[in-house]
């Protein structure tokens, strides 16, 4: 792998699609998976085999359907769980099983009744059990978020032993500050003698609204693949936005970092993922959300008329966006109403701006976004009082 390659992981079908309602059938799921893979995605989490007959085979058909991406399916830490697995993605030209136990005291402690030396025994085996069946194994230390740096280390370092080649740092309660988790990326570099041999993801979840910023704070502390999901679907508050990380990366040259991601393709699929599971995507969201490039107010719609890069760091066309919109309000000036007049081709000067700007805001101010046909009356209106004089 390059130095600076991201590998994009994405959990819409798995991590994703845990959120009550968001439940896809086999056809729906492999027409997310053919896209995705057209995307540009690196590895596609296709589900939890073991959960159901229906994810048994949404993860069977996948691995069938998908020729260059890599198709994982997630297990526990359960020998079953990884024959299952195994089973379902016998088809894949590159299979990977996703297995792994809950690493923090807490977990330990409350879900397994267990202790720090066992759960270690226990992160071995499931390893080597996966390894039997393919070369491609990822280990996720669940809630490793909140769990001791120094006991990770030697979790990671024994599984990586074992034969891991993906190392996940999941910050699974959306717990840490990028500072945390970047800290604690840079922790394990620096303190798994072995962690050469494996490539560090980063699977932040989303309930201090802070897991697209850990997950970039880890690929700048060394980590080389992100977990996430279109339009940042998840569990609870969800998990890492696709859209946002491959798009940081790619404003941020300085960084260093690129992905595979056709960005263009990011809006059409953002689309197609909130109408197949029926989840509609917040108008504010960044890159996808219908507001993310519209102006409404006075000041930006006249900066950007006059340059559009005012008040766009990106363009619609480069993420497959509509065009970028100016939206008239009770907050919008004179120019952007010279402009939409224009649009709708009337031609009007300075003086007649002046004058219908004023019968404009009296619209503007009864409704909370004013209309072509709104318009198009006030100036008829304003013509034939003006033929009238
Ligand atoms: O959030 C999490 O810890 C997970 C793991 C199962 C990878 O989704
Ligand atoms: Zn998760």
């Amino acid at each position: 792998m390059a130095a600076g390659k991201v590998d994009i992981f994405d959990t819409t079908l798995r991590d994703g699609e845990q959120v009550p309602g968001c439940k896809l059938n086999t056809k729906e799921k492999l027409e997310i998976a053919l896209q995705l893979e057209a995307l540009g995605v690196d590895i596609i989490e296709a589900g939890f085999p073991i959960s159901s007959p229906g994810d048994f085979e949404s993860v069977e058909q996948i691995s069938k359907a998908v020729k260059n991406a890599t198709v994982c399916g997630l297990t526990r830490a359960v020998q079953k769980d990884i024959e299952v697995a195994a089973q379902s993605l016998r088809y894949a030209v590159r299979p990977r099983i996703h297995t792994g136990i809950g690493t923090s005291d807490l977990h330990i402690k409350s879900k397994f009744n267990s202790t720090r030396e066992d759960i270690l025994q226990r992160a071995i085996q499931c390893v080597k059990w996966a390894r039997n069946f393919t070369d491609d194994v990822e280990f996720y230390a669940e809630d490793a978020g909140r769990t001791d740096n120094d006991y990770l280390a030697k979790v990671i370092e024994a599984v990586i032993k074992a034969g891991a080649s993906v190392v996940n740092i999941p910050d699974t309660t959306g717990y840490c500050l990028p500072y945390q988790y970047g800290e604690k990326i840079a922790y394990l570099i620096n303190n798994v003698p072995n962690i050469d041999k494996a490539v560090i993801s980063c699977h932040c979840h989303n309930d201090l609204g802070l897991a697209t910023a850990n997950s970039i704070a880890g690929v700048i502390a060394g980590a080389r693949q992100i977990e996430c999901t279109i339009n940042g679907l998840g569990e609870r508050a969800g998990n890492t936005s696709l859209e946002e990380v491959v798009m940081i990366i790619k404003q941020h040259k300085h960084l260093g970092l690129h992905t595979n991601i056709i960005t263009e393709q990011l809006n059409p699929l953002s689309r197609k993922v909130s109408d197949t599971m029926r989840m509609p995507v917040q108008p504010n969201k960044a890159i996808v959300g219908s507001n993310a490039f519209s102006h409404s107010s006075g000041i930006h719609q006249d900066g950007f008329l006059k340059n559009a890069q005012t008040y766009e760091i990106i363009t619609p066309e480069e993420v497959g966006a509509d065009s970028s919109k100016i939206v008239l309000t009770a907050r919008s000036g004179r120019s952007a109403l010279a402009y939409r007049f224009q649009n709708l081709g009337f031609q009007f000067n300075r003086n007649d701006v002046d004058v219908l700007y004023n019968e404009f805001l009296k619209v503007a101010d009864s409704k909370k976004e004013v209309e072509d046909a709104d318009l198009s009356l006030i100036a008829k209106k304003y013509q034939s009082n003006v033929a009238l004089a």
